[in-house]
């Protein structure tokens, strides 16, 4: 795996995490238990800190990233990623907050200080605004996202389903690398 230490700063990855050979992780990044990091992601944790939670998938060719505090950002923008999160192939992450069992489609773009609350879906593709707020239980679409409605019990149901699904699917990628 590509795990790199920037000026200091190593990557601290628990037990049971799956890093893709190809992934690249860099810097003050931390990486909860059972999370999976997939093909082709970069998460450069090189002018501010990331974190990600616990049975968290963050998906082939996603970038994480953060911004440096500066004169245009007095304090910069880190990035915190929850438990059970799902965050879909090719999303870019920067600077922002996802909150505990959400789901992150495809292709979607979170800002520098947006947050997203815990258990939401944000649909494939979704654009989410500097500093926006996606409120907890709905469904957010489009660009930019907007409220489309409230989730329902099996979509809640999913947010567990869909993580445990790539904690189990992460120990057979770890077991075949052996
Ligand atoms: C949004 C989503 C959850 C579907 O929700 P849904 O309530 O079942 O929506 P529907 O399929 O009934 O579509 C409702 C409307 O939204 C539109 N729509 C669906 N997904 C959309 C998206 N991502 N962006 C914009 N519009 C979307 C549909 O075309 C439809 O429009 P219409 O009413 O004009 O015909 C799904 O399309 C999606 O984006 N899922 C994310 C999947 C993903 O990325 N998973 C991660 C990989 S593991």
């Amino acid at each position: 795996m590509s795990v790199r230490t920037f000026e200091n700063f190593t990557p601290i990855i628990d037990e049971g995490v799956f890093v893709d050979p190809s992934a690249m992780v860099v810097g003050d990044v931390t990486i909860g238990e059972h999370s999976s990091i997939w093909p082709l992601v970069t998460i450069r944790g090189d002018v501010h800190s990331i974190s990600i939670g616990k049975r968290t998938s963050v998906q082939d060719g996603c970038v994480v990233h953060v911004t440096h505090a500066g004169p245009y950002n007095p304090e910069g923008f880190e990035c915190h990623i929850g438990d059970d999160v799902t965050i879909g192939h090719k999303a870019m992450v920067h600077g922002c907050t996802i909150g505990n069992r959400c789901l992150i489609g495809m292709g979607s773009v979170i800002m520098d200080g947006a947050t997203i609350e815990d258990e939401v879906v944000l649909g494939a593709g979704s654009i989410v605004p500097p500093g926006r707020v996606v409120t907890s239980g709905f469904l957010w679409v489009g660009s930019p996202a907007r409220k489309i409605r409230p989730l329902t019990q099996d979509e809640m149901d999913f947010f567990e389903y869909s993580a445990m699904n790539y904690v189990k699917l992460k120990d057979r990628h770890l077991a075949d690398m052996d």
